[in-house]
């Protein structure tokens, strides 16, 4: 057996340990298994609600035109969006899917940006036709269609242009988007070529700069950085007298994963907001992953434990399947066992891969996890699994996608159906 290695930090809020059992607030988790199944996700609407707040309440402590846009492809749970509606967040969509999504939700039109760079026709008339705020720009193309399809519908299109500031940021390189190598955005000369061209066409109107250069990145300067790029092309613009109302400073604040600490959404709004109102724009933010990110956990059972070649691996009956970050970024997730051992705060740990289900070797949870002995039946946690986690679920190897629960205080509510076998005929001819 391998060394005992140190215990893992505290759990993060809300997911807290209460008489050797995992609560989700005010309710055990195993409660929730016991009437849901596994796998689960579980997300605490009092952290949700609390950190949408946070960046309501920093946006309007800095200016009164803001507008914070949830970035609905974190997690597009209806009923979660609808409670982000009524808490008085806007909707950024990334496509016709996710557009119907935010309506249905409840989120109204003027709250509603569309960002993406490849969206159809169909997908523009469709967001001109609900009367959006703005579509997001992100090629000179697409501008092209845009105009068009606003000549046809007879209507002024809001276009906001997306640019590409060529900032790097620490970050996987999956989730890096803010340098000229990558697909997003336009450079600052193509930007200022689309905002005079808009400005121009009878059926376009610019009302804004946006900029988004990555996620899950934990350092407030290169955010700065991109805030204030923005400002100067403004500038520029409002010089040649194109005078756009509102700056984009996108999303990408990370969250704490590995317990290193990361920046507060007040803190990350402060930081964007300084130079933006400043200037004299308005302010407008796309954050995901902080939002709803520390507020889900996906639970899962020990199927089967085994030790091979001096390895210790335990079978979960969750994979990449239900969550495929720790397999496409090699993302790190805290875990914690449901129950604690008895009368022990630390037990002793050893590492371990935790492993889905799934016939691929990239279908692992954890690598060299240091958990207390567990035992097939035995429940896991798999944390800050909030954001990209059910929202990148899949059919892969014919599972249905898992069961989500909402927990209020001490009331739960399931709010969405565990896939059945029926599913994955949906569709099929
Ligand atoms: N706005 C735009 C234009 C975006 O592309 C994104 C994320 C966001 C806002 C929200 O970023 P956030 O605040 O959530 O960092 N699947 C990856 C993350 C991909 C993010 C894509 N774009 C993951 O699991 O880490």
């Amino acid at each position: 057996m391998a060394e005992p290695v140190a215990s893992a930090p505290a759990a993060p809020v809300p997911f807290h340990y209460q008489g050797g059992q995992l609560y989700c607030e005010a309710v055990p988790l195993a409660e929730v298994v016991a009437a849901v199944g596994t796998p689960v996700y579980v997300y605490s609407q009092a952290e949700l609600l609390r950190r949408a707040r946070a960046y309501l309440d920093a946006a309007a402590a800095a200016t009164p035109r803001h507008l914070v846009c949830f970035a609905v492809k974190a997690n597009g749970n209806l009923t979660l969006l609808r409670w982000l509606a009524q808490a008085g967040l806007g909707a950024d969509v990334t496509s016709g899917g996710e557009l119907f999504l935010a309506q249905h939700a409840g989120f109204p039109p003027e709250k509603i940006l569309f960002s993406g760079v490849g969206k159809t026709r169909a997908e523009i008339e469709t967001a001109l036709a609900a009367g959006i705020h703005a579509l997001h720009v992100e090629s000179a193309m697409e501008l092209a269609v845009i105009a068009k399809t606003a000549a046809a519908l007879r209507c002024v299109a809001p276009i906001s242009v997306r640019v590409n500031p060529d900032i790097a940021a620490a970050t996987h390189p999956h989730i890096s988007t803010g340098q000229h190598a990558h697909k997003f955005g336009v450079t600052a000369g193509q930007a200022i070529q689309m905002l005079r061209e808009a400005n121009a066409h009878p059926w376009l109107r610019p009302v804004g700069l946006a900029a988004h250069i990555g996620s899950q990145i934990t350092e407030l300067a290169p955010f700065a950085q991109a805030a204030q790029a923005l400002c100067d092309l403004a500038g520029r613009m409002a010089e040649e007298g194109i005078a756009v109302e509102y700056l984009d400073v996108g999303g990408g604040l990370g969250i704490d994963y590995t317990n290193e600490g990361a920046p507060n959404p007040a803190d990350w709004v402060g930081t964007v907001a300084a130079p933006v109102v400043q200037a004299g724009y308005g302010l407008v933010m796309e954050p995901g992953r902080s939002i709803v990110g520390p507020a889900g956990a996906l639970l899962t059972q020990v199927i089967y434990t085994k030790q091979q070649a001096g390895k210790r691996f335990v079978v979960a009956d969750a994979g990449m399947s239900d969550l495929i970050r720790p397999a496409l970024y090699d993302a790190f997730h805290p875990i914690w066992p449901l129950r604690q051992a008895a009368g022990d705060q630390a037990a002793e740990r050893y590492p371990a891969d935790v492993v889905g289900p799934i016939c691929e070797t990239g279908d692992t949870l954890a690598r060299e996890r240091p958990l207390p002995a567990v035992q097939p039946g035995d429940l896991l946690a798999i944390l800050q699994a909030g954001a990209y986690g059910f929202a990148m679920s899949s059919n892969y190897n014919g599972r249905p996608k898992p069961a989500e629960v909402l927990v209020t205080g001490s009331e739960y509510q399931l709010i969405r159906q565990r896939q059945s076998y029926e599913h994955l005929l949906d569709g099929c001819l």
